[in-house]
């Protein structure tokens, strides 16, 4: 028997739809913003602020450097910055996220290559990844989707094998652990983005963290201008090379600082209601959650779990019915699709660095064509069959029960009584995330 959806006039799960929320700024944030105010110093070269959150977040994390930026984004500029790529260089990455992740690619003038996901753990499948790899690799950058972490013994023993980089994208994910160990500290590099949505926040922000001293002194170099700074002879003003601007100012700084002390919780919190709401569908017909590398820790950014992809605009509705705020996905398409790389739209005219010599690819190898087809688990499975929750820290153990109770009353509807594709509606448009 299954019971009766409130989609067809049963009674909902949640008859006032959950939505739970919290204040994420207060006393602690006014408090450290009101001292920058007072000391007259709002630049990073003259206060204490930017500088401490870097220090305490490097020890937080057990990693030796720390260099705050303006974004996400930054953030990974920054890291292939530090890495010297030479123009030309094949980076591969996920073709599932924020676009922040490929932008610093291009302007790097390397070429972004996709390798496939994992449809359990929507991470990249490593034995795709060595699949992409060409005599232009050179880097890796694994994104630790949704709060989950990447499987990084495999991604690094690829890297070492042929030589290659790894720039860890954490922006989705502080706290996930593969194998007990925190993201971020695996590779060469690991990136992390403060903008307003994530576990953390400063408005926008982002952190370039590594345990390699060379690397950490051309980090810092290149979020600032390329400029030395030397403190015995400041009168001396130099550029070493080519590099913006990613200098945070101290009210990033005091916010940050601030927000840290609640990361513990933040996590905490997002990881005992994602883990409850997933124990609550273990055996629920035709729904497949988000499942963690064993030993691992994923910090629910969102709440992801995949449906048949012709039933998912249904179970969508029939969720928001019950009162639970599902939606249809992330993202609406693979990356690779955006305009900006199907139509390599870069510089000018020129579609640089594409199609040029010397970065050509070598006799035989085709130039790179992002097109539908590169990613199929992606494009099949993962992206038409994604639902997803906007789980966050104030949801309680009890909302995730709720939640998992009417994923398993619609689950059940459909498995009982599955819709002929031509009777689903189109999905919802993806409400887009940052
Ligand atoms: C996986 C991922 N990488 C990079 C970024 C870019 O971060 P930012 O928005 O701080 O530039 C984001 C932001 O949403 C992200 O989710």
């Amino acid at each position: 028997m299954t019971e009766t959806l409130a989609l067809h006039g049963g009674a909902p799960v949640r008859p006032s739809p959950l939505n739970p929320r919290g204040e994420r700024f207060g006393d602690e944030e006014l408090r450290l913003l009101e001292e920058v105010i007072r000391s007259q110093r709002l630049n990073v070269n003259s206060g204490t602020k930017v500088h401490e959150f870097e220090r305490r977040w490097a020890e937080y994390l057990g990693v030796r450097h720390a260099v705050m930026v303006t974004s996400g984004t930054a953030a990974i500029h920054v890291a292939l910055g530090a890495l010297k790529l030479e123009p030309g260089s094949e980076v591969i990455t996920a073709p599932i996220t924020d676009f922040g992740t490929i932008a610093p690619i291009l302007q790097q003038l390397c070429v972004p290559v996709f390798a496939d996901l994992d449809p359990d753990t929507l991470c990249l499948d490593p034995a795709d990844v060595e699949r992409r790899i060409t005599p232009r690799t050179r880097a890796i950058i694994p994104v630790h989707l949704a709060g989950n972490a990447c499987h990084m013994d495999a991604i690094l023993a690829i890297a070492r094998r042929h030589r290659l980089a790894v720039v860890e994208d954490c922006a989705q994910s502080y706290n996930a652990r593969f194998a007990g160990r925190p993201v971020g500290t695996f590779g060469d590099l690991g990136c992390f983005s403060l903008n307003q949505y994530k576990h953390i926040a400063c408005g926008d922000g982002g952190i370039v963290v590594t345990d390699d001293d060379e690397l950490a002194v051309r980090a810092q170099l290149f979020s600032d201008k390329a400029w030395p700074r030397d403190p015995g002879d400041p009168s001396r003003r130099d550029h070493l090379f080519v590099a913006p601007n990613y200098r945070v100012t101290e009210l990033q700084g005091a916010v940050a600082l601030a927000q840290l002390a609640k990361l513990d919780g933040v996590c905490a919190r997002r990881t005992a209601t994602g883990d409850a709401l997933t124990a609550g569908l273990d055996g629920i017909p035709g729904v497949r959650p988000l499942r963690p590398y064993p030993g691992g820790v994923c910090t629910y950014w969102f709440y992801p779990f995949l449906v048949a992809p012709a039933i998912r605009a249904e179970f969508v509705r029939a969720l928001v019915a019950e009162g639970i705020p599902a939606s249809a996905g992330y993202v609406a398409k693979p990356i690779y699709l955006f305009d900006v790389l199907r139509e390599k739209q870069t510089f000018g005219t020129s579609h640089f660095p594409f199609g040029y010599a010397p970065f050509r690819p070598p006799e035989g190898q085709g130039e790179i064509d992002y097109r539908e087809g590169l990613c199929p688990v992606t494009e099949e499975v993962i992206i038409p069959g994604m639902v997803r929750l906007p789980l966050n820290e104030f949801w309680s153990v009890d909302d995730a029960r709720d939640a998992a109770r009417a994923i398993a009353k619609v689950a059940r509807h459909f498995a009982a009584t599955p819709p002929t594709a031509a009777a689903v509606p189109p999905a919802p448009a993806v409400r887009a995330l940052p």
